[in-house]
């Protein structure tokens, strides 16, 4: 077998490889001068099993055309199975034509990866439950919930567990009760991509206490800013974000920092609070 990690996730690959026992070689993506990509992968892939892992955050259309370019390469040059990995995949979030015309970005680009496989982590499934509903090929997601959870329970003494909107309690109710407990899951209203108003009501006194807001994925922040702000007039005394891609958009990760709370991601997506590393997770999946 041999893994070969795209521009975005070339450290995460290495680390998918060793636990594989496979060979490891990174994938030769220039850029020309007018925008295109050019891409070389290593000559000899003939009759191996060949798994692309690449994520699609920063620049998430080069990284989608550097996934859909290789994984036909390979083909093309005869692997005998072609695995991509796509640690956070983009696109997922349009997956509703909200307002006529709209493009529902969500299968179109599905269609674009298609090789034998394709594995992904937390994929954004809302109103739709299944990747089999947009791919056409076998795709297969796996959750790192317990991942998460594990480190809650080793880090985090004592900590409540709060979603911060409906689309989280799939993370939020799995991750508490990994570390037995319940989840405490607030409403959310949509605006626009960077509106939103979270109002937090719980049941339980978090005067003084450690809340952990855990989502699948941070880009503008907002989502967890709006609860922050109000954990922090409550008197909450420790206030951890926690999601599995961290995509921080627009500086997002300083803007939460700066309201005092500390900041954990997977390794799903390169960033400076990506400590929680999820190849193990990856590499059981391709054995
Ligand atoms: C949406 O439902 C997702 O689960 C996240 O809550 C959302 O995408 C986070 O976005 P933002 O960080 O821009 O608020």
């Amino acid at each position: 077998m041999i893994v070969i990690g795209g521009s975005n996730s070339q450290d995460l690959a290495r680390k998918v490889a060793r636990k594989l026992k496979a060979n490891y070689r990174d994938l030769v993506v220039r850029k020309f001068p007018d925008g295109e990509l050019y891409l070389r992968l290593p000559p000899k892939v003939k009759g191996q099993r060949v798994v692309i892992v690449n994520t699609m955050h920063p620049n998430p259309n080069d990284a989608l055309i550097e996934l859909f370019l290789s994984w036909h390469t390979a083909k093309e040059m005869g692997a005998k199975k072609v695995s991509i990995v796509v640690p956070y995949m983009g696109y997922l979030r349009q997956d509703k034509r909200f307002h006529p015309g709209e493009s529902l970005s969500n299968h179109l680009v599905a269609s674009l990866l298609s090789p034998d496989f394709c594995l992904t982590l937390d994929p954004h499934l809302h109103r739709i439950h299944s990747l089999k509903e947009i791919f056409k090929t076998k795709a297969k997601h796996v959750t790192a919930n317990d991942v998460l959870g594990d480190y809650i329970k080793k880090n985090m003494k004592g900590a409540i567990i709060v979603g911060p909107d409906g689309e989280s309690f799939q993370w939020a109710d799995h991750i508490a009760k990994r570390i037995g407990h319940h989840a405490i899951v607030l409403k959310k209203k949509r605006f626009s991509s960077r509106k939103v108003k979270i109002v937090v009501h719980s049941d339980v006194p978090l005067e003084g206490k450690t809340v952990v807001l855990v989502d699948d994925i941070i880009s503008s922040g907002h989502t967890m800013l709006e609860p922050i702000k109000q954990f922090k007039k409550m008197g909450v005394k420790n206030i951890y974000c926690m999601c599995v891609h961290g995509v921080f958009a627009e500086g997002a990760l300083k803007k939460i920092q700066k309201l005092g709370a500390k900041v954990l991601s997977t390794n799903s997506v390169n960033n400076p609070v990506a400590k929680i590393d999820v190849s193990s997770l990856i590499a059981e999946q391709l054995r």
